[in-house]
């Protein structure tokens, strides 16, 4: 489904990401590493926010490169940013109908979207005429993810969905990944909170210094020395 080949990224003069290959088929992928190894960087590429220096990225066998951000998000790419970015005085419903707004074939479809979307996050409909803005930050983190699910992605991104949580909202959180997971939404799950997203994903890239430090099954990378080390405190 995505394929990114040897991308290389600089801001300006510094080099980021060096040579980092990955792909993305029917399945969740995570993208662990620490803050500043590049995880936003390469997901900014992949939604045409940041031009690579060399390298290739396909989603479904065409080149993304020469495309703007919003024709990107029409073919079926849908992220949810590190920064929430809802629309803090209107209503919850109003935030997720604006998902949908962009694409035509989720326009057409808005209502059979909403059940969707409320399946997954019931909170969402019990709250349906509260204003975002003053939903508790585990509710506003949920309906970030149910505005990019508004949009009908087949590949849905997410840029560190955890940070800021209590833990037990991060488990909640995590809990509704795996539902979408289920639905057939491909994913991308960037995180530093590599115990946690080890539950959600089938295989996981270790991205350390903008390169790929490992690559391999959610089972392997609980076992792997390095990541229970580095990453899961043991
Ligand atoms: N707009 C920018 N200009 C210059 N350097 C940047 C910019 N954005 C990120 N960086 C740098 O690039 C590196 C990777 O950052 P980032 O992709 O945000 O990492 P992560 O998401 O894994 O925390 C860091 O060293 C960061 O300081
Ligand atoms: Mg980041």
């Amino acid at each position: 489904m995505l394929e990114v080949k040897n991308l290389f990224v600089s801001y300006g003069r510094i080099q980021v990401i060096t040579d980092f290959s990955f792909n993305v088929g029917a399945e969740a992928v995570g993208l662990f590493g620490p803050n500043g190894a590049g995880k936003t960087t390469l997901i900014n590429s992949i939604i045409g926010l940041v031009k690579p220096r060399s390298g290739e990225i396909l989603f479904e066998g065409e080149s993304l490169l020469p495309y703007e951000t919003h024709s990107i998000v029409r073919k079926g790419i849908s992220v949810v940013p590190q920064d929430g970015e809802l629309f803090p005085i209107m209503t919850v419903l109003e935030n997720l109908k604006i998902g949908a707004s962009y694409i035509k074939e989720a326009r057409d479809k808005v209502n059979e979207r909403l059940e969707f979307v409320f399946g997954i996050f019931p909170v969402l409909k019990e709250r349906a005429y509260q204003l975002a803005g003053t939903m508790s930050g585990g509710q506003q983190r949920m309906l970030a993810v149910g505005r990019s699910l508004m949009a009908v992605p087949r590949l849905l991104i997410l840029d560190e969905p955890s940070v800021g949580l209590q833990p037990t909202l991060v488990t909640e959180l995590f809990e509704k990944l795996s539902m979408i997971k289920s639905e057939g939404v491909s994913m991308i799950l960037s995180e530093q909170n590599v115990r946690q997203g080890l539950k959600v994903i089938d295989r996981g890239y270790v991205i350390e210094n903008g390169t790929l430090a490992i690559e391999s099954t959610a089972d392997d990378l609980m076992h792997n020395e390095h990541v229970k080390r580095s990453y899961l405190g043991l």
